[in-house]
């Protein structure tokens, strides 16, 4: 198997630097079109046959280190008892917001063989496709992104109300966050009995809040996910805080063993701050892959230089690839990480 992605992880011995890309499954990928237009965004998540196939597009098809399931982050807060909609140029909607104690309490945990059996089953049928080319990574959000598109109802500018009853109702919050948190220990765990060998936890808006907060309202979740998961695997377990430059101090005490960067930090100040207690994975701008070729590759040489001290080193972008990419800028991308890093 090509276990270069793990190794890097785990800050073991590695002959090049190891690539995947955020959202490197989907709409950039006219494979992806074709395989999206048999039906909803929804209905692609919920196919096992089908999500394995766009799943596996991005290492046929640009040559990445790892494959990341293909499902999506919310789909199993539908489970917990919140609908959830995915509406043409408007993204995800839950049209019934979780806002008062009615509402919490009505959530409940899913299994997740029983109601979330349809990942476990791409996971499976993964496992089998890939026949060891790659590792699968499996992921969650973490609970503070989750719990901000239950409370706002879909995507957010300010986060608002969720900061009200954060701040206004605290005890809500946290009841919650804790039944999230306790459904994302669940999720996870039935991806590693399923077949996942690596799990990174998005927490996509971590950089709406500040320090302080972040503190009380959304890294102690991701410990205690991280610490439940540290009990039952010893497979790589990644968090991502998007835009977290300012919070690195704190991701550094998640426990995971992998801290992924945004491209809003040098990613050699976080070398040091994370002083070869973690490996780092990113943290290149999605948009530089819309520099002509000679510019793109120096950008490239940067990262992988950078990375240098770091205890282990995943090259990755700062945050998902977008839809208007070239897919052969994807593909360069991957050929020059590759080359340049060659030991
Ligand atoms: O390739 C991969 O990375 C695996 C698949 C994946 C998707 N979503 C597929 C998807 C993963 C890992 C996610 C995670 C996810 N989903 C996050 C965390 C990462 C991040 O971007 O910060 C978040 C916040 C979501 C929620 C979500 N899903 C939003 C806000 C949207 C709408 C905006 C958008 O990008 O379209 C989605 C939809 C979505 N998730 C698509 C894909 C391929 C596009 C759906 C389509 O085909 O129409």
């Amino acid at each position: 198997m090509n276990d270069t992605f793990l190794k890097a992880c785990k800050g073991e011995e590695v002959d090049y630097t190891p690539i995947w890309i955020m959202r490197q499954a989907g709409r950039y990928l006219p494979q992806y079109h074709t395989v999206r237009r048999k039906g909803s965004f929804l209905d692609l998540c919920k196919n096992p046959e089908r999500a394995a196939e766009v799943t596996i597009q991005p290492i046929d098809i640009i040559g990445v280190d790892a494959a990341i399931l293909f499902s999506d982050i919310l789909v199993p807060l539908e489970k917990m008892g919140a609908p959830l909609e995915f509406r043409e140029n408007q993204g995800p909607v839950f049209p019934s917001p979780i806002r008062d104690r009615a509402a919490v309490d009505k959530l409940g945990i899913p299994d997740p063989e029983d109601d979330l059996g349809y990942v476990m089953d791409t996971i499976r049928l993964l496992r089998k496709e890939l026949a060891g080319r790659v590792p699968l990574i499996g992921f969650s959000g973490a609970p503070f992104t989750l719990a901000t598109y239950l409370i706002e109802g879909g995507s957010s500018k300010n986060f608002l109300n969720t900061k009200m009853m954060m701040y206004n109702d605290p005890t809500l919050y946290g009841d919650l966050l804790d039944k999230i948190t306790d459904c994302t220990i669940e999720y996870l765990k039935g991806q590693v009995a399923a077949g996942a060998q690596a799990l990174q936890i998005f927490d996509s808006w971590a950089g709406s809040l500040a320090p302080r907060d972040f503190s009380e309202f959304a890294i102690p979740y991701v410990r205690k996910i991280i610490s439940a998961l540290k009990e039952v695997t010893d497979i790589p377990l990644i968090y991502f805080a998007n835009n977290g430059a300012t919070l690195l101090d704190q991701s550094l005490t998640s426990g995971a063993d992998v801290l992924g960067l945004d491209w809003r930090v040098n990613l050699d100040d976080a070398v040091s701050i994370v002083d070869n207690k973690v490996s780092l994975q990113g943290n290149m701008d999605p948009l530089s892959l819309f520099l002509p070729e000679d510019k793109l590759r120096d950008r490239v040489a940067n990262v992988l230089k950078q990375a240098q001290g770091a205890r282990g080193h995943v090259f990755n972008l700062g945050h998902g690839i977008v839809p208007q990419t070239d897919p052969e800028k994807a593909k360069l991308v991957v050929q020059l990480v590759h080359e340049l890093s060659k030991k």
